[in-house]
């Protein structure tokens, strides 16, 4: 009967892991780790509290102090920081950390799986090849950023060797779902815009730029991806593999967006691009594209133009207006909700999400090759979504 222990038990992804680890009664014993303890577990769930960028030797400790051990390891735990050399150093310590502390406490892991994501492939660079394939070159090298995912990824390949363990990493994308403060957390936001604009107006105007809403996206819901995570975990194939992990649908905001607006009794304007935009915002990312380092070999050198993030209502500006706070709280008020949630919502990340100007589309077909056979419709997870914010009071509820 396999152990297994998850980090990052709070949030969007972990908390699914642990979830889905403690309703199998394959799992006969489960550590679910982070800082702070917000949820309620089954009885073979055990949350413990760590800091994974205390030292090896203080963890090791507390683990210890805590009877934690397990043989399969779900690393979700993810902190966010202002730079990217920044959330390379904290989100590789934090993994170097915790693999030394086992070692040190003599814990014999067999499997690794570590969740990382779509920036895998430079998706926050700008364009990229679609659809992106997990044998695509890393985005790496002079005039690139460091990625956080290629530290963690070289992190678990040299300690996977070191103390015999293998791994599996997934690729999710634009993840759907639930959790309570986390950093990246998109439909929260989606769904506190469209419950502040039908007090407001009763009209759900796309915040994001034109060109992306007949664009096609690919999205996670959380508790696919936690059902990948157990399966992976255990089948021989996945051995020292990398997969994406998406819904198995593609997506554009044209056909989501009417089913968003009528979900919340809303009317999308007829000409909403028509309108004008005082509140626009434009980001031009990376001077050369993701799409260039693999350009020379498909015939499209210099062909991809520089990506850029337009929200034709900046959100992040949007969130802090005097009349959206005003509408929030008498709602919250009103419908007994949770008061933060306005503020807490990750108002810069849903802007990224809608604002792009290129497609990201990620292949499912490695993961099918070996075995998998999940899929949920994007919209039905988004729908999901929204009726579990409701139950738990941080959106208004659904007539
Ligand atoms: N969310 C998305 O849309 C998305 C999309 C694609 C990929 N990803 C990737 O998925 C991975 C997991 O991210 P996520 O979005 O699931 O993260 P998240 O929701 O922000 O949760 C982060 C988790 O890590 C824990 N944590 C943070 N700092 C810690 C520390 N110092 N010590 C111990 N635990 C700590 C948090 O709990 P405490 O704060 O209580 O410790 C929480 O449980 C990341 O690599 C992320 O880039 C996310």
């Amino acid at each position: 009967m396999p152990t297994a222990i998850v980090t990052g038990a709070t949030g969007i992804l972990g908390r699914e892991i642990v979830a889905a680890l403690g309703k199998d009664p394959k799992w006969t014993k489960i550590h679910a780790l982070s800082r702070k303890q917000t949820e309620k577990y089954p009885p073979t769930v055990k949350h413990d509290h760590v800091d994974l960028l205390a030292s090896p030797q203080e963890i090791a400790k507390q683990l210890k102090a805590q009877n934690v051990e397990g043989e399969y390891l779900f690393f979700a735990a993810y902190m966010a920081t202002d730079s990217e050399q920044g959330n390379s150093d904290t989100n590789g310590a934090m993994l170097q950390n915790f693999l030394d502390a086992l070692a040190l406490n003599g814990v014999k892991l067999k499997r690794v799986l570590l969740p990382t994501g779509g920036k895998q492939y430079g998706v926050h660079l700008g364009p990229v090849k679609c659809p992106m394939e997990e044998s695509d070159p890393w985005i790496e090298g002079p005039g690139r950023p460091p990625n956080f995912y290629y530290t963690q990824q070289r992190i678990l390949a040299a300690e996977g060797k070191k103390q015999g363990f293998d791994w599996v990493v997934t690729y999710p994308n634009d993840v759907v779902g639930v959790a309570r403060g986390n950093f990246m957390n998109l439909s929260t936001a989606l769904a506190v815009y469209a419950a502040v604009n039908k007090e407001l107006t009763g009209e759900l105007e796309f915040p994001g730029a034109e060109s992306f809403y007949n664009r096609f996206d690919s999205f996670t819901y959380n508790k696919l991806h936690a059902e990948f995570s157990l399966w992976a975990i255990l089948e021989p194939k996945c051995s020292n593999q990398g997969f994406n992990v998406n819904n198995g649908d593609v997506e554009s905001w044209a056909n989501m967006w009417p089913k968003l607006a009528k979900k919340f009794g809303l009317k999308i304007p007829s000409k909403q691009f028509d309108r004008p935009t005082p509140d626009q915002s434009i980001l031009k990312l990376a001077e050369v594209t993701p799409y260039e380092d693999v350009a020379s070999t498909n015939g499209m050198e210099g062909k991809t133009p520089r990506g850029t993030v337009t929200q034709r209502i900046d959100l992040v500006k949007w969130s802090q207006k005097k009349e959206v706070k005003e509408a929030w709280n008498k709602l919250a008020e009103r419908d007994g909700l949770e008061k933060d949630v306005l503020e807490k919502a990750t108002w810069g990340f849903l802007g990224f999400v809608l604002g792009r100007n290129y497609d990201v589309v990620m292949s499912m077909s490695k993961a099918r090759k070996y075995g998998w056979t999940g899929y949920i419709d994007s919209w039905e997870s988004l729908e999901a979504s929204f009726d579990e914010l409701a139950k738990e009071k941080m959106i208004p509820k659904f007539a």
